[in-house]
Parts: structure tokens; sequence; C-alpha cells
């Protein structure tokens, strides 16, 4: 059992489709989650490392020094993450849902051991209970539109960072790539023009299910329920285009509460955490 080695831009595909065979709310990976993984940055900044895949397994080295896993064939799970930490750095990081048995078997054998990190929670919605779209006086929310990946990039660094890697040319890349789709990446534009917050959801058709993957509000409009409106927006185009279900993963400690708040207001209801393990070479 030879995992085949790839680049993560010619894997993707494959990648995207395990995890959509997979799906279920025990396991971690959704196509939406691997696409923005894959393509928020431009490739010669992310350094992204290769995957090894087999028909039932892959793993992918996110970075020399990050690894993911799907699948639930134990002999083929542990065949990729061995393939895997062959080429890793020493030392080496890999996250899981805790209800995945296989992966934390797998990454176990394999001479990981669990560590304190900041951890996840996944967080589930029948789209059958969406509340309507709110939105304060002023401000109006809608569609990103293709060609305008500079200004939708833009409210994304506003938000999050202005070192953030999201750059226009990441963005106009992140638009080509699958499941992404216009429809369902909102943005809330301001009376005077100005995009003020975000939300890209990720729909799987396979498996209705609909990811929101990231949110942004930026500081100057926080806490008039923005971030919410862009998100109940976005769920609400998805569910007109087939999702059944939302789903969502903010953090779970205690370090950055605020976003899981945001989304239990919505609805969102939290299923099972994330737990991270580390691996030395040797070690
Ligand atoms: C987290 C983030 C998206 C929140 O955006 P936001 O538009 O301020 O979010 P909301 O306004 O919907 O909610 C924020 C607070 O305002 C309050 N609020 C919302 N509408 C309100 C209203 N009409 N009147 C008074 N308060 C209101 C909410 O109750 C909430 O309070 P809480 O955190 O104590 O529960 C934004 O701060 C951000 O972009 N942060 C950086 C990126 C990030 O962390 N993204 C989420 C990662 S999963």
């Amino acid at each position: 059992m030879t995992p085949e080695r790839l680049d993560v831009e010619h894997a993707l595909p494959r990648m995207q489709a395990l995890a959509s065979q997979l799906w279920s709310p025990q396991s971690r990976h959704h196509p939406g989650q691997l696409a923005w993984s894959a393509a928020y940055g431009e490739p010669h900044v992310l350094d992204l490392g290769p995957a090894f895949l087999l028909d039932t397994a892959w793993a992918w080295l996110e970075s020399r020094d990050w690894l993911e896993v799907c699948g639930t064939d134990a002999a083929a799970v542990e065949a990729v993450v061995a393939a895997a930490l062959a080429v890793a750095d020493d030392e080496v990081t890999a996250s899981t849902l805790e209800t995945e048995d296989v992966t934390v078997a797998a990454l176990t054998r394999a001479g990981f051991v669990e560590v304190d990190a900041p951890w996840f929670t996944h967080h589930h919605l029948d789209l059958a209970d969406l509340p309507p779209v709110v939105l304060p006086e002023g401000y109006a929310v809608r569609a990103v539109r293709p060609g305008e990946a500079e200004q939708r990039a833009a409210v994304h660094r506003a938000a999050w960072s202005p070192t953030s890697r999201v750059t226009t040319a990441a963005y106009e890349r992140l638009m080509t790539v699958a499941p992404y789709r216009t429809e369902t990446d909102h943005v809330v534009v301001s009376e005077s023009g100005e995009w003020v917050a975000s939300c890209c959801v990720w729909l799987d058709p396979a498996t209705g299910v609909a990811l929101v993957e990231p949110v942004g509000c930026v500081e100057e409009h926080g806490g008039r329920g923005l971030a919410a409106a862009a998100s109940v927006s976005a769920l609400t185009a998805a569910r007109d285009l087939g999702a059944t279900e939302g789903l969502v993963c903010p953090r779970g400690d205690d370090d950055h509460p605020g976003p899981a708040r945001l989304y239990r207001r919505i609805g969102f209801v939290p299923g099972a955490r994330t737990r991270t393990y580390r691996w030395r070479r040797d070690g």
C-alpha cells in the first residue's frame, strides 16, 4: 500500500471528494475548508506541503510541520500518515476532531502525543431553523460579484489583520477553486459604500452541508450584528441552492469566545471539539 504523493493543487479535488464521501458531524474535513486552507493566500506565500493519497485516506502536510489527516480505514490512514512523516520536519503538529477514532489511533501509533493548544468546536445548524437577516439601518447585505476580488480581500484584511495573507491575487485564485461561488460569499456595505463585514459560505452539494469560513467585521462597525447578518444572509443563499445543514468551527477555548457566541446566537449548536497532537522524529 504505497500512497501517491501529489502537490496539493493537484490533490485537492480528490481530497475534497473523500472528505465529502466520509462526511458526518463526527468528521473534521469539509471540502470548503480544504479549499480555503489551500488557497487563502498566494501559493509562494503559503508554502504548502505535499499530500499523500490512497483511495480511502489521505494525509496532507499543510506545512512541513502541520499535518491534516482524513480517512476511516485504519491501515490506509496509517500508511498515509507514515508517508507524510517521512518527508516532514522533525516536529509535526496534527489536529483532529475528538470523534475521529481511527485518525487518533493512527497518530498515537505513529508516536504523536496530545498537547495543550487552542481548540475549536464544530457547530451545527439545521438550516430549516435559520433566522431572518436582521440589519441595522444604514447597511445593506449582498453577494459578491465576479470581478470584486480586490474589495473582497480588502474587507477580509480590514477585519482580520492588515498583514493577512488574503491578497487580491489570492482571492482571485480562491474564487476559481471549487466549491467557491459568489452567490454564497456575502458582504455588508455601509450607506457610504464602504465594505464593512463579510462571510464566505462553502456549499458541498453532495452532502448539503454549508460551511461558514471565514467571517469578519471591521472594528469601527462592530457590535451591531453585521457579522451575524452577513452569515445569515450567506447561509440563506446556500439554503436556496440546496444546503440543508450549516457548519462553523470557532475557537472553543476561553481565549477567543466572541465568535462562538455570535454563531450560537444565530442558532448553531456545539458538537465535537478538536484535539491537538505532536510528534517528534525519534521522540
Ligand atoms: C468576531 C467578529 C466577526 C464579530 O463581528 P460583529 O459584527 O461585531 O459581530 P456582532 O455584532 O454580530 O456581535 C458582536 C457583539 O455585538 C452584540 N450585538 C450585536 N448586535 C447588537 C445590537 N443591535 N445592539 C447591541 N449589541 C449588539 C452581540 O450581542 C455581540 O456581543 P457578544 O460578543 O457579547 O455576544 C469581528 O469582531 C471580527 O471580524 N473579528 C476578527 C475576525 C474573527 O475573529 N472572525 C471570526 C472567526 S470564527
